[in-house]
C-alpha cells in the first residue's frame, strides 16, 4: 500500500526531528491497535529510546499480559516494561460497587502506578552517559479522538478521560506526540498491516480500560474475576471458530451478582449467572444485539456451565443500544 508506506516515511521522520537524536519517549500500551500501532510506529522512529509500558491491572482478560507482551517484545520488537500491579489495583477495589468508583478507582491508579514506572526509568537514565532525557509521552489518540475532546470538553482535553494522564505531563514536564491524531480507524488498521502487526491484534474488538471491573457486577474480587475470565475465553473461542468474530463489533462474558439454582447429578447447585453479550455497530452510539444462530449459543452455553466452576446458568442479553448501553456498567 503505497500511500501507508509513505506516511509511515513521513511520521517516522517527523518523529525524528520532533525527538532529536537523544531523547527518550514513554507511552502506555493495551495490546488494543491504536496503542499498539503507536508504539511500533515510535519503536521503528527510534528504536529503545522509547519504552513502552504495560500495566498489569489484574481485570484484564485470561492471560492478556503474557500475550501482549509476547507479541509486543518478541514479535514487534518494542522495548517493553510490564508492570504487575494487580495486587494494588484488586485492593483498591475491595468492597465497590458503584460503576462510577470502580471506574475512577482503575483511572487513578493507572496515573499513579504509570507515573512511578515514568519516575523510575527517568532515574535509572539519569547517570548513563549519552542517554537523553524523557521528554515525550506518546499517545494512540485518533482523529474521531481528537474532534470528540474539541467539541466536548475544549482543545486542550484531547486526552480522553479514562487516560487522564494531564497530571503525569505536569509533573514530569512531558509533551504529547500523538502520531496517529489524523488518522480513523480503518487506516489505523491499515497501517498496522503494513507494519506487520498481525490481523489477530489489528481487527480486535474495543476493550474498556476499566476492563472486566466493569463486568463483574458488584464487588470484583480474584475469584469473580477468575469465573468472568474463563467464560469470556470459552466464549470469545467459539465466536472465532465459528467464522463470527469479525461480523461482531464487540463480545464478551459478564459476572451478573446473583445466584441461581441448578441441579447437578443429585444434587442441587447455587451458583452464578454469565450473561453474554454481543453487538454490531459502526460507532459504538447505538448498537443491536448480535442474531447468533441457536446452535452457536447453545455449544457456548454448554461449555461455559460444564467448564466454568462457580456458574451454573448462562443468559444472552438481547437488548440494543439505546437504551442499554454496550456494557453492562
Ligand atoms: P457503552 O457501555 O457506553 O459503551 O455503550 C460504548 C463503548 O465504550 C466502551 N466503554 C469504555 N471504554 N472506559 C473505556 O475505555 C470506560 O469506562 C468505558 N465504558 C464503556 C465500551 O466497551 C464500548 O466499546
Amino acid at each position: 500500500n503505497w500511500s501507508m508506506k509513505s506516511f509511515i516515511e513521513t511520521e517516522i521522520e517527523r518523529i525524528r526531528n520532533t525527538v532529536g537524536p537523544h531523547d527518550q519517549v514513554i507511552g502506555a500500551v493495551s495490546g488494543g491497535v491504536d496503542s499498539t500501532v503507536a508504539a511500533k510506529l515510535m519503536s521503528e522512529a527510534i528504536g529503545d529510546r522509547f519504552h513502552a509500558i504495560l500495566v498489569d491491572n489484574g481485570v484484564m482478560r485470561m492471560d492478556e499480559c503474557k500475550n501482549v507482551e509476547k507479541i509486543l517484545t518478541q514479535h514487534l520488537k518494542i522495548n517493553l516494561t510490564v508492570v504487575d500491579a494487580s495486587e494494588q489495583f484488586l485492593g483498591r477495589l475491595a468492597g465497590v460497587t458503584d460503576p462510577e468508583k470502580k471506574r475512577k478507582i482503575i483511572g487513578n491508579t493507572f496515573i499513579e502506578v504509570f507515573e512511578a514506572e515514568a519516575e523510575r526509568l527517568e532515574k535509572k537514565f539519569e547517570n548513563v552517559a549519552g542517554a537523553g532525557k524523557f521528554k515525550y509521552l506518546l499517545q494512540g489518540t485518533l482523529y474521531p479522538d481528537v474532534i470528540e475532546s474539541i467539541s466536548f470538553k475544549g482543545p486542550s482535553a484531547t486526552i480522553k478521560t479514562h487516560h487522564n494522564v494531564g497530571g503525569l505531563l505536569e509533573n514530569m514536564k512531558l509533551d504529547l506526540i500523538e502520531p496517529l491524531r489524523e488518522l480513523f480507524k480503518d487506516e489505523v488498521r491499515a497501517l498496522g498491516s503494513v507494519m506487520g502487526i498481525d490481523d489477530e491484534l489489528i481487527w480486535r474488538h474495543p476493550f474498556p480500560g476499566p476492563g472486566i471491573a466493569i463486568r463483574i457486577l458488584g464487588e470484583v474480587t480474584r475469584s469473580q474475576v477468575e469465573i468472568v475470565q474463563r467464560a469470556d475465553k470459552i466464549y470469545i473461542e467459539e465466536i472465532k471458530k465459528a467464522g463470527l468474530y469479525r461480523k461482531i463489533s464487540q463480545a464478551y462474558a459478564a459476572l451478573l451478582p446473583v445466584r441461581a439454582v441448578g441441579v447437578m447429578g443429585d444434587n442441587r447447585t447455587y451458583e452464578q449467572v454469565i450473561a453474554l453479550r454481543a453487538v454490531e455497530t459502526t460507532d459504538f452510539m447505538t448498537a443491536d444485539w448480535f442474531e447468533f444462530p441457536y446452535d452457536i449459543l447453545k455449544h457456548i452455553s454448554s461449555r461455559i456451565i460444564n467448564e466454568v466452576p462457580g456458574c451454573n446458568r448462562v443468559v444472552y442479553d438481547v437488548s440494543s443500544k439505546p437504551p442499554a448501553t454496550i456494557e453492562w456498567e
